[in-house]
């Protein structure tokens, strides 16, 4: 069974990439789906949501999808369904001109027995993020609703238009999510309506608020909405139930529903 990968990319840093995908991650494994969260950025910070870092230094890493012929084996996380292959720092180092390395991770990637993977980037457009976009189903984009943030992102389409015409066609429309947005203010309601008659269809409806209940539920290694019925938990939850539904899964509607009014 070939499962259903999905990138969190945005070569800015800061916007949201890593809590995308801790969160898409906790939540594909609590709906019961087989799940391994992949961390390429070599600051390790999705691997220090699930795991002590510590204790995993000795584990093979993320760097042995791209220089080994073999897969680096996943290893498990306290959350059922869900496991992990770390960053470590010496992930840096695999970027470069060699065609063969991306190729290899996008090969051995595919071939893993689970039904999710999620691959967090670094904050370029290096190696590292082209072989999670051309391994991909799906490409989330979180972003901040700021000037500079808007130039960005178009690069970051043409890229993933490109490996869509080229290299490869199961790759679904990039869907661009804000994050942090600051509720009620003119400045961010102004961004958004511009963002949306600039990049139509591509920003997602969803979005996710800013609260401090994020930064520390990652401390604490749990998704924001498990002990917390904050504004940002209920978008949380509801953006990553419509997130895997847009790479294809199968989330129920009531599922999401109910858990709002829980
Ligand atoms: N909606 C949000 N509200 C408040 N803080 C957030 C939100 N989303 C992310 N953060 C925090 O902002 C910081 C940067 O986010 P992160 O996911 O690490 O970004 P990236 O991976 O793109 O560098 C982290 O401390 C994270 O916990
Ligand atoms: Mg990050």
């Amino acid at each position: 069974m070939t499962a259903t990968i999905i990138a969190v990319a945005n070569h800015k840093g800061g916007v949201g990439k890593t809590s995308f995908a801790a969160h898409l991650s906790f939540r594909a494994a609590e709906l019961g789906y087989r799940t391994i969260a992949v961390d390429l950025d070599a600051q390790a910070n999705l691997s220090r949501c699930f795991v002590d870092i510590d204790s995993v230094l000795d584990a093979s890493s993320a760097a042995d999808l791209f220089l080994s012929k073999t897969a680096p084996a996943p290893i498990s996380t306290s959350e059922p369904n869900l496991s992990l292959i770390p960053a470590n720092p010496g992930l840096s180092d695999v970027d470069g001109t060699d065609l063969q390395r991306l190729f290899n991770a996008r090969t051995l990637l595919q071939a893993y027995d689970a039904e999710v993977i999620i691959i967090d980037t670094p904050p370029q457009l290096s190696t590292r993020t082209i072989s999670a976009i051309c391994s991909a189903q799906l490409v989330v984009c979180p972003f901040q609703p700021e000037k500079f943030s808007l130039e960005g992102l178009t690069d970051i389409l043409t890229q993933i238009a490109t490996m869509r015409t080229n290299i490869n066609p199961g790759l679904r429309e990039a869907t661009l999510v804000p994050n942090m947005v600051a509720n009620n203010t003119p400045y961010h309601h102004e961004i958004l309506t511009e963002a949306r008659k600039a990049f139509g269809d591509s920003i997602n409806p969803n979005q996710v608020s800013r609260s401090i209940e994020i930064p520390k539920a990652q401390e604490h290694r749990r998704p924001v909405w498990r002990n917390d019925r904050s504004r940002s938990a209920t978008e949380f939850r509801a953006v990553s139930d419509s997130l895997l539904r847009l790479a294809g899964l199968h989330v129920d509607d009531q599922v999401t529903a109910l858990a709002e009014v829980v």
